[in-house]
């Protein structure tokens, strides 16, 4: 599936009412979380973009909220990539696109955030190929997208507060335009 603007809009309206997997928000909340922590820290239009579309790929394929416990790993990062690749550039993708790998190489080099997961984040990980270790961390840090997905990931691990209010989705639809088809800061 390529989403344009009206397909990706009514798909996050719609996320309002699905879980996001294993944990007590929904899709809508944990994306709006994840935008306002990126923006709060003062991200860049695109980053903050990334945030609030990270998990696009669990809607698109439908994520059911027995996929982890019943061993399922959608592989959402590549999946949401594809269907945005007509609305933004790499500024906006290539965090999305390693957020899960991200995960692994933070579970590797930083004592501590592993234990610091989420239950279900956890259950993911075993999926996704588990802990990084040495040789693949070293490569994942020159990439020159690994700050972009390592702060990613610090939102989406921070975005799971049930009950939190957040600006609603017209204010990071809004910045998610501005973002639309910039390359690497060109039009930043
Ligand atoms: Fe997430």
């Amino acid at each position: 599936m390529i989403l344009d603007w009206s397909g990706l809009e009514s798909l996050l309206r719609d996320a309002g009412h699905s879980l996001y997997g294993g944990e007590a928000i929904s899709q809508l909340e944990h994306a709006l979380q994840s935008a306002e922590c990126a923006e709060r820290d003062g991200a860049p239009a695109a980053l903050i973009t990334a945030a609030l579309l990270h998990d696009v790929g669990h809607l698109v394929a439908g994520q059911g909220d027995d996929d982890l416990a019943d061993g399922i790993d959608d592989r959402h990062e590549q999946t949401g990539v594809a269907a945005l690749r007509e609305l933004f550039g790499d500024d906006v993708l290539a965090p999305i696109a390693l957020h899960v790998t991200a995960k692994r190489y933070l579970c590797g080099v930083e004592p501590g955030y592993l234990a610091d997961l989420s239950e279900a984040s956890r259950l993911s990980l075993a999926l996704q190929g588990g802990v990084m270790a040495e040789p693949e961390a070293e490569r994942f840090g020159r990439n020159p997208h690994a700050v972009a997905a390592i702060a990613l990931r610090r939102w989406d691990d921070e975005a799971k507060v049930v009950g939190k209010t957040t600006p609603g989705l017209d204010h990071y639809l809004t910045i998610a335009r501005r973002a639309a088809h910039t390359r690497a800061g060109a039009l930043q």
